[in-house]
């Protein structure tokens, strides 16, 4: 994976069969981004083919996006209303919109996806940028060890098993760099297809920390997009960080107001 370009995970084959099977989680996200939202202008870093974006908008809240691949970026303007959204191409831990949000969000584990610390750290702080100062930066992953158990180096997980075809998934994680390169290995009659992709895996606290950098603090962190505790047992979490220097005493509720603006410098 020496030469692996990130870019080229979601080329046109990719986004082609993105939208196949639906990941299962798009109204719980939605309803909780536009709980955040609470109407002002959204920002999704890594959009893709607008699968929460195109949903968050037809709510009424305003979605800008920021994405990489332009076949994703195909696929979101062939949609309905996909033609209205201002999407800028470029990599989100650099790119900017111009503009300030009251929501910025970055779901999918799609973080994981910047392969250095450095540009986590870039990622998180082009989030705080792009935030009004009583926004929030909602970010979504797995925890590390859901996807690679402590102390395992490598694993081959099947994924399919058929008489025409297999498919399986070959990982080998580094724990020096925190980088696990994956390919999803398919082979049929008429071939072997490889998907390759690389990912940086961080822990929740190293989140927290990477938004301290970036002038963030957690507000909220929640297991799943119903708002269940996080907890040990948790394999996945959702981050609320925002501007405060200090988080609020609590989280608002589904339809409470947002807290004021809180007193801060930037
Ligand atoms: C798993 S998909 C998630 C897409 C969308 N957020 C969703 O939830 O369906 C990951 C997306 O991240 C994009 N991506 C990866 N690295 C990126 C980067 N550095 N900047 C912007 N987009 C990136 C990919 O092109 C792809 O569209």
């Amino acid at each position: 994976m020496d030469t692996f370009d990130p870019a080229a995970s979601f080329g046109p084959d990719v986004a082609a069969r993105y939208d196949d099977q639906p990941r299962g989680d798009e109204d719980a996200a939605v309803a909780f981004l536009a709980g955040l939202a609470q109407g002002r202008p959204a920002l999704e870093f890594a959009i893709g083919t607008g699968r929460i974006a195109l949903p968050l908008a037809a709510r009424e809240i305003p979605v800008d996006g920021i994405e990489l691949s332009p076949h994703m970026v195909a696929r979101l303007r062939a949609k309905p209303g996909g033609e209205r959204l201002d999407i800028t191409l470029g990599d989100m831990s650099v790119a900017t919109t111009g503009r300030r949000y009251g929501l910025v969000y970055l779901v999918f584990n799609t973080i994981f996806n910047l392969l250095t610390a450095d540009d986590q750290v870039r990622c998180f702080e082009n989030a705080a940028r792009h935030l009004t100062a009583d926004g929030y930066f909602v970010i979504e992953t797995a925890v590390p060890h859901a996807w690679i158990a402590p102390g395992i180096a490598d694993y081959v997980r099947a994924e399919q098993v058929s008489t025409t075809a297999v498919a399986f998934d070959v990982a080998r994680y580094d724990p020096v760099t925190q980088l696990l390169a994956e390919n999803h290995v398919r082979l049929t009659a008429t071939g072997i297809t490889m998907g390759p992709i690389a990912c940086r895996l961080i822990t929740p606290g190293e989140m927290d920390l990477m938004a301290r950098i970036a002038g963030l603090r957690l507000v909220a962190r929640f297991a799943t997009w119903e708002r269940t505790a996080f907890d040990t047992h948790s394999r996945a979490h959702i981050s609320v960080y925002g501007c405060a220097p200090t988080p609020p005493q609590s989280f608002p509720d589904r339809d409470a107001t947002l807290p004021p603006p809180p007193a801060h410098a930037r």
